[in-house]
């Protein structure tokens, strides 16, 4: 195991911030996380960090940060309709997914360019483009940190949700997650019907739809919208969309014609956050190095030195707002430190 002490996290987050960690231990072997449990003292924090994209740093870590750095995708069963892949957990996300395209294996093309590691997309079961990781999930196995045995995670073990797994909730902080077996099609199923996809594809000049095709299309979109963490600093969106009432959705499109919403399976609506960000006047809004994005209300940037606790108190200004204005409750999305 290298114990660093001391460390500057800056390079370990997309939001830019610059916490630092008073142990630092990257892992990559079952081995070396045993040995960094084993050095730690019980009562020492310690936060499990993948890419580091789905995070806010609002102070110093007071303990270790444990980066997670196992490696290896193969190819670990097949039947006569699906390919099983199983990946590392510290394997970046879009790597798998390029290597699933280049297999033809469907089923992921509508989650090209999400930024982090495999390990973290069971975490809040990783969405965009009308799919979701538990679309593809097979099974995790999780090292148990208290126990330190390693645990076999089902589907439903998981409880996914939107932007929800039990990892989150009830096994909050016990689990490192070790790898992901994810369950791809041999004959991929088009999904096209989300947002701009099928007029992007025409803009492409697509006349053989493929995974590879939704792929580029979902990319080109992606990077027209969201800012690059290379560029300026983010960690996609800040908060979820919340869901309302039918009732109240019915209210508010009375006093807002505009509002958007799409129906949830249970009758409730799911409203689109960045659209009540935009409404109440915080596209663009920049206080110091904290903002709100210029073409994605949904997203906070850091555009240079904004400590974790400027973007984080922008975040309660903009909660209360929303609260104020359209009697909604914003909660965030993002993993505060
Ligand atoms: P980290 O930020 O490192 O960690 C996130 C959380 O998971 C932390 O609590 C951490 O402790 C925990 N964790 C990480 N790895 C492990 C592990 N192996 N075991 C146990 N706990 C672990 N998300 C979406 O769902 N859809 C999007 O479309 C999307 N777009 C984005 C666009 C941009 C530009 C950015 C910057 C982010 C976006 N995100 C999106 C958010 C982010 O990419 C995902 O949440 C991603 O899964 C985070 O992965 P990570 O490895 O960076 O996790
Ligand atoms: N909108 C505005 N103003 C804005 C931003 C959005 O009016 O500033 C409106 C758009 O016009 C559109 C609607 O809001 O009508 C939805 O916008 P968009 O398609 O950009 O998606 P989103 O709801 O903002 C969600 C996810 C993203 C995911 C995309 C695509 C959440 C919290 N966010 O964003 O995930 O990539 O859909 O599926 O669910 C993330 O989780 O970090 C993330 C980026």
């Amino acid at each position: 195991m290298q114990l660093q002490e001391n460390v500057s996290l800056r390079p370990y987050n997309t939001m830019g911030i610059d916490a630092r960690a008073r142990y630092f231990a990257p892992f990559d072997t079952l081995e070396a996380l045993q040995q960094l449990l084993d050095r730690r003292a019980a009562t020492d924090t310690l936060l499990i960090l993948g890419g580091g994209s789905n995070i806010l740093f609002t102070k110093d870590v007071d303990g270790w940060v444990g980066k997670n750095e196992l490696k290896g995708i193969e190819v670990v069963r097949e039947d006569e309709d699906y390919v099983y892949v199983q990946a590392g957990a510290g394997e970046n996300w879009h790597a798998f997914v390029q290597f699933c395209l280049q297999r033809n294996l469907g089923g992921v093309e509508n989650l090209s360019l999400i930024p982090g590691n495999v390990g973290a997309s069971p975490m809040q079961n990783i969405g965009a483009y009308g799919v979701e990781i538990k679309d593809v999930f097979q099974q995790l196995e999780a090292f148990h940190r208290g126990e330190q045995k390693v645990h076999t995670f089902t589907l439903n073990d998981c409880q996914f949700g939107y932007r929800e797994s039990i990892f989150k909730r009830q096994y909050k902080d016990q689990f490192v997650i070790l790898n992901v077996t994810y369950r791809l099609r041999k004959q991929p199923v088009f999904n096209t019907s989300y947002g701009a996809i099928e007029q992007e594809l025409a803009k492409m000049g697509v006349l053989d739809l493929s995974i590879q095709a939704i792929a580029q299309a979902v990319v080109n979109i992606r990077q027209s919208k969201l800012p690059d963490p290379k560029e300026i600093g983010n960690a996609g969106s800040f908060f979820k969309n919340p869901s309302v009432p039918a009732s109240q959705y019915a209210t508010l499109q009375q006093s807002h014609p505009g509002v958007v919403g799409y129906k949830n399976d249970d009758g409730t609506v799911k409203l689109a956050a960045g659209w009540l960000i935009e409404q109440a006047g915080w596209k663009g809004v920049r206080r110091g190095d904290a903002g709100c994005h210029a073409r994605q209300a949904l997203v906070l940037v850091n555009y240079g030195h904004a400590t974790g606790r400027e973007i984080y108190d922008l975040s309660t200004e903009i909660v209360q707002s929303i609260q104020e204005k359209f009697g909604v409750v914003l909660e965030r999305e993002v993993n505060i430190l």
